[in-house]
């Protein structure tokens, strides 16, 4: 089999890539190891950026997350018992819009059958050859065949537990990492939202998270530590712990209870490789980059690197040459690392750390109420969250 880009990997950024470059009139094969319910089941993140959301509403899959997605001008910072709001809209001009991460998934898997296009899911044994030939290949197996899938390029968007960044000979890429001393329990609870927006809550106790997926669902998250044992959460210690680090010190807890309806334990990692290119190889999000769910950036930061890919592909299938994606990696990095370093600060901003000085939490809520205080440190804050600008030159 032949096409021109193999993408590996049905997750935000390969079902997004195959969608842009099937616009753009440039074939691609998508290839999942995983099931399609699978995918658009799995519970992931859901705070789209305003230029994630333009992307996908510019080209033709954003009908859904209109009518469905819900709208946020601003969020609360909540600390010492206290709430400060961040107007999002009014200090950047720019909203974010709540939509899970696995209804976009539907709405580009829609898109893409609906075209015609090739997405072959429960893939197995893939294997990567070639790459530094321009004559690159992707093995594997599909219902019991063995398949070779012949392309110019390979884009490697299967995740961070993928095969793609591994298939790169040792000593190429360099590796940044952070590992935090604490996770995130999350749970998915038949509930009206807390509150209309979102509230990231710093305490004593640990950090938590109110936020949403629809009027009658809530998704909340609380701080615990890395080898958290699930089965020692009751839905009473929960919900305890979740009233007690979100409450309002006047109003009490705004969170409401409801039956939980699924429930994990997120690991916190920053995550970055460089450079994002192997030969004909290119690697984008999670392949390349993670960062803690703090600032909400995982996905967007997925969406933004196929902009950028994808527009260096259609230069390069324009008889533009190769320089656009020579570019890609030093052009997406400069982004990601933006990216990482405000994930990094929101973690750092609101969880507390285990034996933590006191010097070290009065700095904290310093900088909260700075943050609170402050037209700069308020907007320094906002003009991140919304997401900062991605020009594709
Ligand atoms: N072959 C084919 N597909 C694979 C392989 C493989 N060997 N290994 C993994 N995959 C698939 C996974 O099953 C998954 O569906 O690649 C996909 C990768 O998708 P994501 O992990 O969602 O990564 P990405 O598209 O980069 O999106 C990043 O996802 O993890 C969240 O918070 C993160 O929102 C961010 C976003
Ligand atoms: C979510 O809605 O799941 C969500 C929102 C904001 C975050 C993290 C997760 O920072």
């Amino acid at each position: 089999m032949r096409t021109q880009v193999g993408i590996v990997g049905a997750g935000p950024a390969g079902l997004l890539l195959g969608h842009l470059l099937h616009r753009a009139g440039i074939e691609s094969v998508v290839l999942e190891s995983r099931s399609r319910t699978h995918v658009e089941e799995r519970i992931r993140a859901g705070l789209l950026e305003q230029g994630t959301v333009d992307v996908l509403t510019e080209t033709g899959v954003g009908d859904r997350l209109h009518r469905e997605g819900l709208v946020h001008e601003g969020l609360e910072l909540r600390f010492d018992g206290e709430g400060h709001r961040i107007p999002l809209t009014s200090l950047t001009g720019r909203r974010v819009t709540i939509y899970g991460q696995q209804e976009v998934l539907k709405d580009l898997i829609a898109a893409r059958l609906g075209a015609g296009a090739p997405l072959q899911f429960e893939v197995e044994q893939v294997a990567l050859h070639d790459l530094e030939s321009d004559y690159p290949s992707i093995t594997y197996v599909h219902e019991g065949a063995a398949q070779t899938l012949h392309c110019d390029v390979i884009a490697g968007c299967d995740g961070f537990h993928g095969i793609c960044r591994e298939s790169i000979p040792a000593g190429v890429l360099r590796a940044y990492e952070r590992v935090y001393p604490f996770a995130w329990l999350g749970i998915l609870a038949a509930a009206p939202p807390a509150s209309p927006e979102l509230i990231y809550a710093r305490h004593e106790r640990g950090f938590a998270l109110a936020t949403m997926r629809s009027e009658t669902l809530s998704r909340l998250y609380l701080q615990c530590r890395p080898e958290e044992d699930l089965a020692a959460w009751s839905d009473d210690r929960i919900w305890a712990e979740l009233h007690a680090r979100l409450a309002h010190r006047d109003l009490g807890s705004p969170v409401k209870e409801g039956k939980i309806l699924q429930r994990g334990v997120t690991a916190m990692r920053s995550f970055v490789v460089e450079p994002m290119r192997f030969g004909r190889l290119f690697l984008a999000g999670d392949a390349a980059h993670i960062v803690p769910p703090t600032g909400a950036k995982g996905m967007n930061l997925a969406v933004a690197d196929i902009r950028v890919l994808a527009h260096a592909l259609q230069a390069f299938y324009r008889g533009r040459g190769m320089g656009l994606l020579e570019a890609y990696s030093a052009k997406a990095l400069a982004r990601v690392w933006k990216a990482q370093r405000f994930s990094w600060w929101m973690t750092s901003l609101l969880h507390s750390f285990d034996g933590e000085d006191p010097f070290e939490h009065k700095v904290q809520v310093a900088e909260l109420d700075y943050i609170c205080g402050s037209a700069a440190g308020a907007m320094t804050l906002a003009e991140n969250y919304v997401g900062l600008p991605l020009a594709l030159g």
